[in-house]
């Protein structure tokens, strides 16, 4: 996850692959809660990752039922509708409306002794209607804090189902999908439940009834307003169910697709783990994108997107049915062909931000001509190339604000794109752009790339580590590179000297090296510390002296360069291998500074030596590394001197992003 203040996004080109995305939520803990309450074990596969889908589980084990988990795979021992005898159970329920409502329905009408609580937030939103429905019914249920919402007190029932069950589906359709859980359990009746008020949200109503019938229990229904439980329902687990993907995360890889897919004929995005038969009403999607030009192949499980026509379509479209994805489609009106309109929307004025006005003053910022109403949203493109900007997009705090925005990246004008906060996308998709990235590309000498060089022990891979982890770059510590190679050959039984050249540089073409966060491996063994000594620099500046030694050791440190970015720390990233690079820094630290900060880091390993001696062996190193005859150490002509003799880590990491902010294009947010 991106957990930096913002991510610059390059210009990118085109999009081609595969992705696999989270699961939802709404159907794992639906799933979850219905294997708990079954007949038998179910393996419950590619099971959502997140706070609700935990909380969940923790309660399905407190309550007496078998979980196994094994990545995203469960193994759930059902109930079999009956709990065991135990004594009072507390359940925590964090802020997880999709566990603390059905699972109160399904406690109160099989009965025990149980507390459920959550935090302050969860004891602020309402459970009255579905506890007043429960006490109809005869359900024992008390009020621990305040009338109408948790904690609660759950006790033994004294069941009544002879009377239509009246529940309230114009808060929240979670009462009603709370009940058609719970009423199978006690089903030695026809049960009815009567929807009072017009039913919201009915796309989540089709879940559950799906999900139902996946798991034994054919709920009949009259339109939304009158729904029975057949006398004799009983859960009995499908054995297997796989978890769909979450649909509306699906609608940033569709107009992915749709945008950048497919131009040259034969790309793709395929989706995986949701497929047109979808039970989530975000699928719908699908038709609004294809509306727009998308080429849209699916299979029961995939979906597969290419580029159709070209630019998009103008629509005009009713966005009721698919509130959340329809803000996909107000990113995809920024490549039509005329003015889009999406209507019917306002609920998006009371989601995690007012959405419409979010959206629209984003739009703006990239240049298109905005309408926006009580309940619609109107967008016009840039009228031509020059009038797309480089924007600093504000995410609001909304997951569905910063991925859709991604697809601006896209622009004709080649202008990159900073997502503000792009953290917040972790509410439903924490790696959303690691994902983006795998199957997006950009021109190489687009993708942005600041070098650090300088002499050894300048503090240069501290300084460039954290300018990378604050920019959410990648990091090339090429020295690292030089020292396996010597380790490597060392351990072949070459000697580092010229006569060994040609073997040498065979060895580093090949070279079996993985960087796993801050680990090196060398043929999968850990080697970081090993290279780390002073020797391990010294055999790593002979090896850097030979020059076939450097050439095969190029594409290596050019694979580096990847999408978002990459900082690179060395002698010669400036000056050979990303000579095109828009900001290089060259450090210059006294040497008298340099073997003084060695000798503390030295003493504080243990290791015992005098700063004349290191003073000595980084002169001596320093010479070596800057008289070669091939990439020399020096600074790139155009390179930022910085002398971080006297100057804190942290001040120097300030002054080169301060450097780095002044060469990007963005308009302050
Ligand atoms: O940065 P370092 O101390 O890990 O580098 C070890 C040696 O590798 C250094 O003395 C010279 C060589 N080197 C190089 O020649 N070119 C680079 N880009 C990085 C390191």
């Amino acid at each position: 996850m991106f957990s930096t203040e913002f991510l610059d996004l390059p210009p990118l080109v085109g999009a081609h692959g595969s992705v696999i995305l989270p699961g939802s939520k709404s159907i794992s803990n639906r799933v979850l809660l219905l294997a708990a309450l079954s007949q038998g074990i179910t393996t419950v596969h590619d099971l959502l990752d997140s706070d609700d889908t935990r909380v969940m589980l923790a309660a399905l084990r407190q309550i007496g039922c078998g979980v196994q988990q094994d990545g995203s795979t469960v193994v759930i021992e059902g109930l079999g509708g009956q709990l065991p005898k135990a004594a009072a159970i507390q359940l925590f329920m964090g802020n997880a409306g999709t566990a603390m409502r059905p699972l109160t329905a399904a406690l109160a009408v099989m009965g025990g002794n149980y507390e459920l609580s959550g935090v302050p937030r969860m004891h602020e939103r309402p459970i009255g209607d579905l506890v007043d429905a429960l006490r109809q019914l005869g359900c024992q249920i008390d009020y621990l804090g305040q009338d109408g919402y948790p904690p609660l007190r759950i006790g033994q029932p004294t069941l009544r189902l002879d009377e239509a069950i009246p529940v309230r589906g114009d808060v929240s359709s979670q009462f009603l999908t709370a009940l058609l859980m719970a009423l199978p359990l006690v089903a030695t009746r026809d049960i009815v439940i009567n929807v009072v008020g017009e039913l919201i949200s009915k796309p989540y109503i089709e879940i559950t009834l799906n999900l139902l019938a996946r798991f034994g229990i054919a709920v009949q229904r009259e339109g939304w307003a009158r729904f029975t439980i057949p006398k004799g329902s009983r859960y009995q687990s499908p054995g297997s169910i796989h978890i769909e993907a979450d649909a509306s995360s699906a609608s940033y890889f569709i107009a992915l697709g749709a945008i950048a897919s497919g131009s040259s004929g034969k790309d793709s995005i395929k989706v995986m783990g949701v497929g047109a038969d979808s039970i989530q009403g975000d699928i719908r999607f699908v038709e609004a994108a294809r509306q727009m030009g998308a080429q849209i192949t699916s299979g029961p499980n995939w979906l597969e997107i290419s580029r159709g026509s070209w630019p998009l379509k103008a629509i005009d479209l009713d966005c009721n049915h698919i509130p959340d994805a329809a803000m996909t489609l107000a990113v995809m009106a920024l490549y039509a062909n005329g003015t889009t309109t999406l209507s019917n929307i306002a609920s998006w004025r009371v989601k995690e931000t007012d959405r419409i006005a979010a959206m629209a003053s984003e739009l703006r910022k990239l240049g298109a001509t905005v309408e926006e109403g009580a309940d619609f949203i109107r967008v016009t493109p840039p009228a031509t190339k020059a009038d797309w900007k480089a924007a600093s997009i504000h995410t609001y705090d909304d997951h569905r604000v910063a991925m859709c925005f991604s697809l601006a990246a896209f622009n004709p004008a080649q202008q990159p794109v900073r997502i503000l906060d792009p953290k917040c996308v972790a509410k439903t998709f924490p790696d959303y752009f690691e994902v983006l990235f795998s199957v997006t590309h950009a021109t190489t000498n687009t993708i942005p790339v600041l070098c650090i060089d300088g002499p050894t022990a300048s503090g240069k891979g501290t300084l460039a580590a954290q300018v990378a982890q604050r920019l959410g770059y990648h990091f090339l510590d090429s020295g690292a590179l030089y020292r396996v190679t010597a380790l490597a050959a060392l351990r072949a039984g070459l000697s580092l000297e010229p006569q060994c050249e040609q073997a040498i540089a065979e060895l580093a073409r090949q070279l079996p090296v993985r960087f796993v966060g801050e680990q090196i491996l060398l043929d999968g063994q850990d080697v970081s510390e090993a290279i780390r000594s002073e020797e391990g620099g010294m055999n790593a500046s002979k090896v850097s002296a030979l020059p076939a030694v450097r050439t095969a050791l190029v594409a290596l440190q050019h694979s580096f360069c990847q999408l978002p970015g990459l900082v690179a720390d060395g002698r010669d990233m400036g000056t050979v291998i990303f000579p095109g690079a828009p900001l290089k820094v060259f450090l210059t630290a006294s040497a008298q500074h340099r073997a003084e900060r060695r000798y503390k880091q030295l003493i504080s390993k243990g290791i015992s030596t005098t700063i004349d001696i290191l003073r000595a062996d980084l002169e001596a190193r320093d010479t070596r590394d800057s008289s070669r005859a091939v990439a020399p150490l020096k600074p790139a002509q155009d390179a930022l001197l910085l002398d971080n003799s006297d100057l804190s880590i942290e001040k120097s990491v300030t002054m080169v992003l301060n450097w780095w902010q002044d060469k990007q294009p963005f308009k302050p947010a």
